[in-house]
């Protein structure tokens, strides 16, 4: 057995992780287990900026980019978090300048900042300036300073390693996490890394869905192993559309080009989202930009009958483009065939970004139920948690916020966990779960089932039932095609029967993560009779204060099937009110 041991472990090396690493390092030794290699994780997509209230081009401060995010959440993030995150921005963008960031700049040096969805002025009264970009390339720019910085600070790094479960005991009433069992992609060997504090910070699960801008490798496989082990996921049924992938491929085109001026054109050459909302129009929030697509196209407007819309930024011109959207121009021209320069672009909504899941403290801690009891030693931040900043929608340029933030309280608050207690003894056998599952999957036969097609039929499902606009008897479909999915997952086998780079193995292993995932999503969703931010139903075109200003909470229960409970969402400054953009 390959036998590891590090006060803290974190998992995932995208903006999340390394930010947690890079501040668990100052009073702890850290190592960090990746699928990648880390500067290949999916924060290297995030395109077109990070939100914070320095008000370098007109006035802003913090109480209006909390009042935009409570808003943009529909009322459901909890506000405290909220606070946190606000206040917090502008200190973390200073200190990823000092690291050297390589922001781009107003005229008199300062740093540069373009308007983004849903973010205003004096409580919405008009768009304010508030993303800091580095062109369209920020999160790879984010990336690629933290990476350096936890060089600098020795950070170990374990690239191409898979995690495939956790060491998690229950003793008492009480969770403790103890290390992490990981997968070396290169030569198959499993690893136990016993810890005394571990953080996941793996990112989303676009991946359920087959129109998204998320990677390959985002398959939902720290909430679903968490889901095994007992404990709980939060608001599940949230998942962002983007309004803007690029069509039938799903790629992110950045919101940054409506920031920088671009706008949304139907079949008939109309700038629709005047009709859906007045006065943010193009940068309304991604939730009522994602709709108003669905029903132009819905309607007969999509261009020449097809499922899409135009983005037209074509007036911005040659030169505003290459030096404020290179990626994007690059990105359009290589995969569709088409030049922004000269011609729109042709863009439908794309599963994007993961409001729910791992339930968090502000301190990162993982923790469960309404009593909000942590689990000792287990951390999450990034997409993959929820402590909840975005409640049913997410504002463009809060997820990099999200990470910088969180990954920071994380990562101080592992440090002094790490500190305070010494190495829990381990259980006898700590990767006999992981080692049955990989054994299974590899003597199953390939006549059975293969996990493409699985997938692909997941996929398919979900973007039908569980997509924009849901339904009773959508989601029932869909829940029913699951089940019958996951009876033929148990016979799933993999062709290659290797030890080197098996990738089949691999997406077997995560074919399994995200079929659970599905399924709480779908769960979740149907049972939310209500229509909030990201989660619109056609049956219940509301949005329900009475019943449902509350989080939903999903665990295994007894007997193999599901239990939904809830929490309170906690409301400081604004009470909720009708949305209007
Ligand atoms: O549109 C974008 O650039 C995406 C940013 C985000 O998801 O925050």
């Amino acid at each position: 057995m390959a036998f590891h041991q590090y006060d803290a472990i974190i998992v995932g090396a995208g903006g999340a992780g390394l930010m947690a690493a890079l501040y668990a390092a100052k009073g702890a030794n850290v190592a960090v287990l990746s699928k990648l290699y880390p500067t290949r994780s999916h924060t290297g997509a995030a395109q077109g900026g990070i939100g914070a209230s320095l008000g370098n081009l007109e006035e802003d401060n913090w109480h209006w980019h909390a009042y935009d995010t409570v808003k943009g959440s529909d009322y459901l993030g909890d506000q405290d978090a909220i606070e946190v995150l606000a206040k917090m921005a502008p200190e973390v963008i200073y200190e990823l300048e000092h690291m050297g960031l390589p922001f781009d700049r107003t005229p008199d040096g300062k740093i540069a900042q373009r308007p983004f969805g849903g973010h205003s002025r004096d409580y919405g009264q008009a768009p304010v300036r508030r993303s800091c970009y580095a062109a369209d390339r920020t999160g790879h720019m984010i990336l690629q300073t933290l990476y350096q910085q936890c060089m600098k600070e020795n950070v170990t790094f374990f690239n191409e390693y898979q995690m495939v479960d956790l060491i998690i005991e229950k003793e008492g009433d009480s969770y403790l996490c103890k290390g992490v069992i990981a997968y070396e992609i290169d030569t198959g060997e499993l690893h136990t890394f016993h810890a005394k504090a571990v953080m996941l910070a793996t990112g989303g699960w676009g991946k359920c869905w087959s129109v998204t801008s998320n990677a390959f490798t985002l398959t939902g496989d720290a909430p679903a192993i968490l889901l095994r082990h007992g404990l709980e996921l939060e608001d599940m049924e949230f998942f962002q559309f983007h309004p803007t992938g690029i069509y039938r491929l799903g790629f992110l085109i950045t919101e940054g080009v409506r920031g920088e001026g671009g706008i949304l054109l139907n079949s008939e050459g109309e700038r629709f989202m005047e009709r859906y909302a007045p006065t943010m129009k193009d940068l309304a929030s991604r939730d009522v930009v994602s709709r108003a697509i669905y029903l132009e196209i819905e309607e007969g407007r999509g261009i020449g009958g097809k499922p899409y819309v135009h983005l037209d930024a074509v007036h911005l011109g040659e030169e505003q483009l290459m030096k404020k959207l290179p990626d994007i121009v690059e990105i359009s021209r290589v995969y569709l065939g088409v030049d922004p320069v000269t011609s729109p672009i042709p863009v439908q909504p794309t599963a994007h970004y993961a409001m729910g899941g791992i339930p968090t403290d502000l301190d990162g801690r993982v923790i469960m139920g309404v009593e909000r009891e942590p689990v000792y030693g287990l951390y999450a931040a990034g997409e993959v948690a929820c402590v909840s900043v975005h409640g049913a929608n997410r504002l463009g340029t809060n997820s990099l916020t999200d990470l910088v933030v969180f990954g920071k309280l994380a990562g101080q608050h592992m440090a002094k966990f790490a500190d305070e207690i010494d190495f829990q003894p381990l259980p006898k056998d700590p990767e006999g779960w992981a080692r049955g599952e990989i054994e299974r999957l590899l003597s199953n036969s390939t006549d059975e089932a293969t996990a493409a097609k699985i997938r692909n039929e997941m996929q398919e499902s979900m973007q039908h039932g569980v997509g924009i606009y849901r339904t009773d008897k959508l989601m029932s479909e869909t829940i029913t095609k699951l089940k019958e999915l996951q009876q033929r997952y148990k016979k799933v086998g993999v062709e290659d029967k290797g030890k080197r780079f098996n990738t089949d193995l691999m997406e077997a292993m995560e074919l399994g993560n995200l079929l659970d995932i599905a399924e709480v999503t779908a769960l979740s969703a149907i049972n939310r009779t209500e229509s909030r931010g990201a989660h619109a139903r056609g049956d219940y075109e509301t949005r329900n204060d009475a019943d449902w200003l509350k989080h939903t909470l999903i665990r295994r229960g007894t007997g193999g099937g599901y239990e939904i409970s809830y929490k309170p969402v906690v409301i400081t400054d604004f009470e909720p009110k009708e949305r209007k953009y």
